[in-house]
C-alpha cells in the first residue's frame, strides 16, 4: 500500500476502507508518513468528507492507536461527558458531584482552555494543590471509592489525536465534521467509559455557529457510538451567552461552589439537573427522568453534592480550606465596573467577545504556552432577558494587568440592550440518541 494512492483515491471523492485508513494511522503515529502527506490527505477528507462507515472506522483506528485504559473491573457504568467547549462552562465540575452523590461513577479526562473558551483542567488547577497528573491505577482507584476523578490527557491515550489535532490547526483542517467527530469521540472510547454524554454547543461563543451544524456533530457522533457499540447520547446548547454569571478560572470555581450548594445561576443548574438525568439513566441508576432529577436536587439541598465535590477535590491533592472559604481564593488587584448606558432589555451577549475579554484580562491563553493568571476574568451582573436601568451594573472585570480600557469597551459592546425583549433569543436544547 502507498500513501500517495489513499490520498488520490480521497481527493477523487472515493470511500477509503479499514486496510487505508489503518496504514495511515499506524505509518503517520510512527513517523513514516510526512506531515506533508498528512496535510494533504486531511484537506482531501475536508474537502471530498466522509462516510458515516469511514468515520467509524478513522475513530476506531485513532482509538487503538496508543493505550486503551479498561476501567471493566469497577462496579456499574462508568460515566464520562464532554462539552464542545464554551464560555463559562463548569458543568462538569458542577455536574460530577452531584451525580457521584448518587452513586454514578464519573470518569472523565479533560482539556485545557484555548482562546476564547474555558478549560475544565486550568479551572480545577486554581485550587491550590489540586493535581490532575494521574496513573492508570490511580484513576481506577479513585473512581472506585470517590465515584469520580478528572484527570489531564498527559497519558499514552490516542496519540494519532494529538499528531493530527496540532496539524490540523495550522493546515485549515479544523472545522470539518468528520475530522472533530472521530478526534472527540477517540480520545473519550479509549479512556474507558461505558456511557458518554455529549453537549454539542452553538452560537457565538461556540466552535459551531449554527444549530444545523451542531446537529450534523452531534448525530455525527452518536452514529460513532452505534457503529462501536457504546451508549452515547448528545445534547445541543446554546452559547450565545456565556453559562452562568462567572467566566475565568477561580471565578467560576466560587460560582460551582455556591452551585453545589444551592445557590447557582439559573441555566447552569437547568443544564446540570437535565445532563444528570440522562447520565444517570444511561449508567441505569434511575429509570425514568424525574426520579433521577429529584435525586439531584435532593442531594444539592441536604449537602451530599457540596461533600461530594470536597472529597473529589482532596483525593486530588487540592486544599478543601478554600472550598469552605472561598474568600481565601487571590482577587486581582484591579476590579472594574461596567455600567449600562442606557435602560431596556438585554437581548443579546456576545460570548465570543466575553470570552475574549476574560482571556485578554489574563483568564485565558492565546497560545498553549501561555501562562494563566487564575484570579482574572469577568463577572456578568446581567444575562439575556434581563431588565437594566442606566447606570445599573452590566458586568466586573477582574485582571492584574495595567492595560485594560479595550476590554472595558468590548464586554460593553457584548451587551446588545433594546427597548424590547425579542422572545425568540430564549436558548433552546434538543437531545439526539
Ligand atoms: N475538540 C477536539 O478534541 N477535537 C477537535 O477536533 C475539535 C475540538
Amino acid at each position: 500500500m502507498d500513501i500517495i494512492e489513499i490520498i488520490e483515491k480521497k481527493r477523487d471523492g472515493f470511500e477509503l476502507n479499514r486496510e487505508e485508513i489503518h496504514y495511515f494511522i499506524k505509518n503517520y503515529v510512527d513517523n513514516f508518513i510526512p506531515d506533508y502527506q498528512a496535510s494533504a490527505l486531511l484537506m482531501a477528507i475536508y474537502l471530498r468528507g466522509m462516510s458515516k462507515k469511514e468515520i467509524g472506522i478513522l475513530t476506531d483506528e485513532m482509538r487503538v492507536s496508543g493505550e486503551v485504559w479498561d476501567l471493566s473491573m469497577i462496579p456499574g457504568l462508568k460515566l464520562d461527558k464532554h462539552s464542545t467547549g464554551g464560555v463559562g462552562d463548569k458543568v462538569s465540575l458542577v455536574l460530577g458531584p452531584m451525580i457521584a452523590s448518587c452513586g454514578g461513577k464519573l470518569a472523565k479526562m479533560s482539556g485545557r482552555g484555548l482562546g476564547h473558551t474555558g478549560g475544565t483542567l486550568d479551572k480545577l488547577e486554581s485550587i491550590p494543590g489540586l493535581d490532575i497528573h494521574e496513573t492508570y491505577e490511580e484513576f481506577k482507584n479513585q473512581i472506585n471509592t470517590v465515584g469520580m476523578a478528572i484527570i489531564g490527557q498527559d497519558t499514552e491515550i490516542d496519540p494519532a489525536d494529538k499528531k493530527l489535532y496540532a496539524l490540523r490547526d495550522v493546515t485549515g483542517t479544523v472545522s470539518c465534521i468528520p475530522l472533530i467527530a472521530s478526534s472527540i469521540m477517540s480520545k473519550k472510547l479509549a479512556s474507558g467509559a461505558d456511557c458518554i454524554l455529549l453537549d454539542v454547543k452553538y452560537g457565538s461563543g461556540a466552535f459551531m455557529k449554527t444549530i444545523e451544524d451542531a446537529k450534523n456533530l452531534a448525530q455525527t457522533m452518536v452514529d460513532i457510538g452505534k457503529e462501536l457499540n457504546k451508549d452515547v447520547k448528545a445534547e445541543i446548547t446554546d452559547m450565545d451567552q456565556p453559562l452562568g454569571f462567572a467566566v475565568g478560572n477561580n471565578l467560576e470555581i466560587k460560582e460551582v461552589i455556591n452551585t453545589l450548594k444551592g445557590n447557582g445561576p439559573k441555566d447552569l443548574i437547568e443544564l446540570c439537573l437535565e445532563s444528570g438525568a440522562i447520565m444517570l439513566q444511561q449508567g441505569k441508576i434511575f429509570d425514568n427522568e424525574i426520579d433521577a432529577k429529584n435525586a439531584l436536587i435532593e442531594n444539592i439541598k441536604n449537602g451530599k453534592a457540596f461533600d461530594k465535590f470536597k472529597e473529589f477535590i482532596k483525593a486530588q491533592k487540592g486544599d478543601v480550606s478554600y472550598i469552605e472559604n472561598p474568600e481565601k481564593f487571590p482577587v486581582a488587584k484591579n476590579v472594574i465596573e461596567i455600567h449600562s448606558p442606557k435602560t431596556g432589555f438585554v437581548n443579546k451577549i456576545n460570548a465570543l467577545a466575553i470570552g475574549k475579554g476574560s482571556m485578554e484580562l489574563g483568564g485565558g491563553r492565546e497560545k498553549i504556552e501561555d501562562e494563566i493568571d487564575m484570579s482574572a476574568g469577568i463577572i456578568l451582573n446581567k444575562k439575556i432577558g434581563d431588565s437594566v436601568k442606566e447606570g445599573e451594573l452590566l458586568a466586573t472585570l477582574y485582571t492584574n494587568k495595567e492595560e485594560y480600557s479595550h476590554v472595558e469597551k468590548n464586554v460593553l459592546e457584548a451587551f446588545e440592550i433594546d427597548d424590547k425583549f425579542d422572545e425568540s433569543n430564549i436558548s433552546k436544547k434538543i437531545s439526539i440518541n
